[in-house]
């Protein structure tokens, strides 16, 4: 097993990487403070894997909200459904919530948990590749307005999290490719080495080569956790893991939730942001050839919408929460391995990659 450490002062936590970890209840009872458990999770992932984890705590007064599925899901109503089930059910302050599932089930467990009587412990189980290698770490949490991508949220910490490789087993191929985008974005942002890696092991992640999937997640977490310790709130470097997110959020809003999945969204939009660099002399054209390549190799798009132009991407774009005083932030990758946020980015070089 590994465990990595995200430090945060009082706040740091250990993420735990290994096959079979929704068994090993002994590791997970440790963080769960007192006696109330109350797991959230979708109807897709319940009848995987509730029963066993519930199984297993039987220390516990455990009870369960089963939302359903989909980015759509990721909503204020369905903030409001938890809200109410916790109230119901007379859930107190030392109430821990399980996040069991995606991104999506990760991100509103996580922004009840910091609302829910002015905040309350929970822990993170993400099931899918994107949600290992990303939104289960670094205490970002939100739902959607229709007006926007995660426009309502906080950041707020987990006290664990558990990732079960095993849990790959039963993700569709379109997902795990999805959670491909976003670790090959810690390469082009700023790992060369780890860029290459995926190059050459792209045969045995693939084929779910267990070994490999463990060292790639570790090394992704490994990457996020540096990030998130040195920036825990986005005022810098933090911002970089936005990359292809500016774009991709844009896509995402446009053509309505769930219809790009987040990270086919992310991978048309690092490819876009690519496009910028090379447009404004800043990455050369064989490094986005690369990126392409690589994105193209895991069978998630690299070009946008045929119905998105300018107009439809900037519509969505002035929301964009890195914007400062109006003025649109992007990051850019100037090489393979390394990245920068611009904000001089022009309206005839937008115009002209669009
Ligand atoms: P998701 O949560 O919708 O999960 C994808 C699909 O896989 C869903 O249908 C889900 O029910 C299903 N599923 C989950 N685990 C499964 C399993 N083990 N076997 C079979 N099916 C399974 O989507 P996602 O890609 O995990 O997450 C995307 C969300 O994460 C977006 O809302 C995005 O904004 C958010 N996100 C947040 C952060 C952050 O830092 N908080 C970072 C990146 C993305
Ligand atoms: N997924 C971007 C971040 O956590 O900052």
């Amino acid at each position: 097993m590994a465990i990595l450490n995200l430090n945060l002062g009082t706040r740091s936590y250990p993420i735990y990487i290994d096959s079979g970890l929704i068994h090993k209840t002994d590791l997970l009872s440790s963080h769960i403070r007192a006696k109330r458990v109350c797991i959230v999770t979708n109807n897709i992932v319940a009848p995987l894997y509730l029963h066993s984890l519930k199984e297993k705590l039987t220390d516990f007064d455990v009870d369960e909200i089963v939302l359903p599925d989909g980015e759509a899901e990721k909503s204020i109503a369905n903030f409001e459904v938890i809200m109410s089930h916790l109230l119901k059910n007379e859930h107190g302050r030392d109430t821990t919530l399980i996040a069991l599932g995606g991104g999506v089930i990760g991100d509103i467990t996580g922004f009840a948990a910091a609302c829910y009587q002015r905040g309350i412990d929970f822990i993170q189980i993400p099931t899918t590749l994107l949600s290992q290698v990303d939104s289960s770490v670094g205490g970002k949490t939100a739902v959607n307005h229709p007006l926007g991508k995660n426009m309502v949220g906080a950041f707020y910490q987990p006290k664990a999290v558990f990732i079960d490789i095993d849990s790959l087993i039963t993700l569709p191929t379109r997902e795990f490719n999805a959670g491909m985008a976003e670790v090959i974005k810690y390469g082009i942002l700023g790992d060369k080495l780890f860029f290459v890696w995926l190059e050459d092991n792209m045969s045995a992640i693939k084929a779910g080569d267990k070994v490999v999937l463990a060292q790639m997640i570790e090394r992704c977490c490994q990457c996020k956790a540096n990030i998130v310790a040195s920036d825990e709130t986005e005022a810098g470097v933090r911002a970089l893991l936005n990359l292809g997110h500016t774009f991709g959020h844009a896509i995402e809003a446009e053509q309505g939730y769930g219809k790009w999945l987040h990270g086919e969204a992310v991978a048309t939009g690092m490819i876009l942001a690519a496009k910028l660099a090379v447009a404004m002399n800043l990455l050369e054209v064989s490094e986005l050839r690369r990126m392409e390549k690589l994105i193209a190799a895991f069978d998630l798009p690299i070009t946008a919408p045929q119905d998105m132009g300018f107009d439809e991407f900037i519509r969505h774009m002035r929301r964009d929460k890195k914007n400062i005083a109006g003025k649109l932030r992007f990051i850019i990758p100037t090489a393979i391995g390394q990245s920068e946020i611009r904000d001089d980015v022009t309206q005839d070089t937008l115009q002209e990659i669009l």
